[in-house]
């Protein structure tokens, strides 16, 4: 517990660390939660953002030598902070009337803001603890500031959650929800693609409702810019991490690589399908905007991975839908209580991630240099 001299920060957005942002008077008004919106950022399915813990020695004892000079040159510019005091409300803060918004539009934009900020808050508690176990200087240091960017994030979701009368108890979520082992190699891979993704998708918000401010139905999305660059960064961390050693990108890491690109994809796509009210909001074509995140995506991660999904081939677009539809029979299944129509629904679904699977990837030879910048 922090003394009660100490002056306290008021908003995450202006901690310098995650220990402060998570004492910050916004995290702490959060403990005046709704049980239902922590109730839905407790649910572990397939779909649902999920808490990891690893091997923390293993990653611990990881050396930089072999990219020190873009490793240093990234933690500096996360050190020297641009985005402190950004993540809070200002002038550019419109009003939201949420009791007027279209009660679809509502529930599936709520349902987004609390998965998106179990996500962030997902990456920081995993971030922190590696920070808190590790020795190696290097690595707590990039943790530590990649911790202080995710607790940031999800500090100021909650607060716009907070608007609409509901927040997530994340200190709850903390003690509570179920943490999933990753080794480090799988860690690097589904945490590299979740922060790359996560920029790809900030980045492609931000550029659509530069065009059509029109359909900007709530303020959060003008901070998706200054946003998308902290998760480009933590990205650039983990690919010189995944540098560091070449094996992890190559042999039979080549299968787990396609695995993880095929299965964040597929979840991505099968996500958005889940919430077309807010897509529709946003005048955005789900099928559109998800193959325009898969692009970037992938042109990013040709900067490390040994390969890319072939997205224009015949059988994906068909596959993403095929499972999509099962993915839905199988939830109206569970609710309906009809075991074998959910049998019937799981089998098309498993089909449908083979048929994605299997379809050849494209070979790539990354650069020598991973280093890149947003582009987009
Ligand atoms: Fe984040
Ligand atoms: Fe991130």
């Amino acid at each position: 517990m922090k003394d009660v001299h100490d002056a306290p920060v008021v908003h995450s957005a202006d901690a310098t660390n995650v220990e402060d942002a998570l004492e910050a008077g916004n995290y702490r008004q959060a403990v005046i939660d709704s049980e239902s919106a922590t109730a839905v950022a407790m649910r572990n399915t397939l779909l649902t953002p999920r808490f990891y813990t690893t091997d923390f020695d293993k990653l611990d004892a990881i050396d930089v030598s072999p990219v020190r000079k873009d490793w240093d040159k990234l933690i500096a510019q996360m050190k020297s902070d641009p985005n402190r005091g950004h993540f809070k409300k200002n002038e550019d803060w419109d009003h939201i009337d949420w009791d007027g918004m279209e009660p679809k539009l509502k529930a599936e934009f709520i349902d987004f803001l609390i998965s998106s900020c179990t996500a962030e808050f997902s990456g920081c508690v995993l971030y922190k603890e590696m920070k808190r176990r590790g020795n190696n200087e290097d690595i707590t240091t990039l943790f530590q500031l990649m911790a202080r960017d995710e607790a940031r994030h999800a500090g100021f979701i909650n607060d716009a959650l907070r608007e609409a009368g509901i927040a997530v108890n994340l200190g709850f979520l903390t003690q509570a929800k179920k943490y999933t082992y990753f080794q480090p190699k799988f860690i690097y891979y589904a945490t590299y693609l979740s922060e790359k993704i996560g920029y790809a998708r900030y980045i492609t918000i931000f550029r659509h409702l530069e065009a059509h401010p029109e359909h900007r139905f709530h303020p959060i999305f003008k901070w998706f810019k200054e946003w998308c660059n902290d998760e480009f960064s933590h990205g650039e961390a983990f690919a010189l991490l995944m540098k560091t050693d070449p094996k992890l990108t190559s042999g039979i890491n080549r299968y787990w690589i396609k695995f993880f690109l095929t299965a964040v994809y597929a979840t991505m796509y099968v996500r958005d399908h889940q919430r077309p009210a807010f897509h529709e909001a946003l005048g955005v074509d789900t099928d559109w905007y998800g193959q325009e995140v898969f692009r970037k995506t992938s042109e990013i991660s040709k900067q490390v991975f040994p390969l890319t999904l072939d997205i224009d081939h015949p059988r994906w677009m068909p596959g993403l839908k095929a499972l999509q539809r099962a993915n839905a029979d199988l939830a109206e299944a569970v609710e309906k209580k009809q075991f074998f129509r959910g049998l019937g629904a799981r089998v098309r679904a498993a089909a449908a991630f083979i048929g994605l699977f299997t379809i050849p990837a494209v070979p790539n030879d990354p650069p020598v240099s991973t280093r890149l910048e947003p582009a987009y």
